[in-house]
């Protein structure tokens, strides 16, 4: 995060007051492939990222069919690398019926994914014992990362405990949640947690008015809890991760059991930088929270030649550009953001322009 000077365009303006932060890294999406490309793929997710300030991504394995063995997850990590626009790790799952596939895959995905409750997709963790057997099939030095709620957080501590592992948690909503956390941690245990910006700005106030749009899981929470989030942004929050999980509009209105899940790559830094605007964090750690600990904690290459642009002063109403995630649609659609993102570098080229994909 410096000034910007010498090195923008000699044919550019240079604005004084413009901010410039290395590539984000996001890693927490789901891209939806297999098996869900008319909501997004490889190319449009990556797009998204881009726009959105975000370098580099790693994606969930809750597709269909989900990543559980060596040779779709290989298959599919290869064409992430033909297809995106930007470097994508995607997570391996399991299942215990799965379980012989992580010797293999642990030598070579960068990180673990287990469910522990119901949410899109079959993936599923069913009791203590069986997450024991999986934490200990998958290298202690790789990310096992828990999509665990409420009691099923207490388990993920307990786990990370008695195996002596890193544990980290997703999306973490409840200020309960992350009180337990920040004890896990003041007790010397290496658990480590991320949070959306969804589960920052929004409240259930808001998930009554967006109707299926604001559902997602972790559901959205009460204003203490909210509050309870932000009291540990500088602290116990390792990570702001998306969890963008794309679903069209005619899928989330369906009458019968709309998919839950809202997009969110588009959104996350303009958000985090409105709240940097308003005083809610520094832009220093905003930078930890979007780039340094993830990239840290999972172990993540850094990128040359790679940066972000802002003018931290600019005002604008969500989106300011045409959306470029498949499907189509944002919950902070209408909404004022001060924190404009202006360009993004990727590999020395300019990639983003005024928010139009070059
Ligand atoms: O809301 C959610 N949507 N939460 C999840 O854990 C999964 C995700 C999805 O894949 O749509
Ligand atoms: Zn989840
Ligand atoms: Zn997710």
């Amino acid at each position: 995060m410096e000034m910007l000077k010498n090195e923008r365009d000699e044919n550019e303006m240079v604005n004084p007051n413009w901010i410039k932060l290395p590539g984000l890294v996001d890693v927490h999406v789901h891209l939806r492939v297999p098996g869900g490309e008319h909501k997004e793929d490889f190319r449009s997710g990556t797009a998204a990222a881009l726009v959105g300030g975000i370098t580099q991504v790693m994606a969930m394995p809750n597709t269909n069919p989900p990543l559980t063995d060596l040779d779709t997850w290989r298959h599919y990590q290869e064409q992430a690398e033909w297809e995106g626009l930007c470097p994508v790790y995607l997570y391996c799952g399991a299942t215990m019926a799965s379980l012989e596939q992580l010797t293999m895959l642990g030598r070579i995905a960068k990180a673990l994914k287990i469910y522990l409750d119901p949410t899109y997709g079959q993936l599923k963790v069913d009791n203590e014992e069986d997450l024991l057997h999986i934490a200990q099939a998958w290298p202690r030095d790789k990310v096992l990362s828990l999509h665990a709620e409420g009691d099923n957080i207490r388990m993920g501590i307990r786990v990370s405990e008695k195996l002596e592992r890193p544990v980290h948690f997703c999306h973490v909503s409840r200020k309960d949640e992350i009180e337990w956390i920040a004890t896990a941690k003041r007790d010397g245990l290496p658990v480590t947690c991320e949070v959306t910006p969804h589960h920052l700005f929004l409240t259930q106030a808001d998930a009554q008015r967006l109707g299926p749009l604001g559902d997602m899981r972790p559901r959205l929470a009460e204003q203490r809890d909210v509050e309870g989030l932000w009291d540990r942004i500088g602290s116990t929050i390792d990570i702001v991760a998306t969890d963008h999980a794309p679903h069209t509009l005619s899928e989330k209105s369906a009458a019968q059991n709309p998919p839950p899940g809202v997009p969110g790559l588009e959104s996350a830094l303009p958000l985090m930088l409105t709240a940097v605007a308003e005083g809610r964090l520094s832009m220093a750690r905003l930078k930890a929270l979007m780039y340094d600990n993830p990239r840290r904690i999972f172990n993540l290459p850094e990128q040359a030649d790679t940066w972000v642009e802002v003018d931290p002063e600019e005002s604008y109403t969500f989106p300011d550009h045409p959306l470029y995630t498949k499907c189509g649609w944002s919950p902070y659609d209408g909404m004022q953001m001060q924190g404009r993102i202006k360009r993004v570098v990727l590999d020395g080229k300019e990639v983003v322009k005024n928010g139009i994909i070059q």
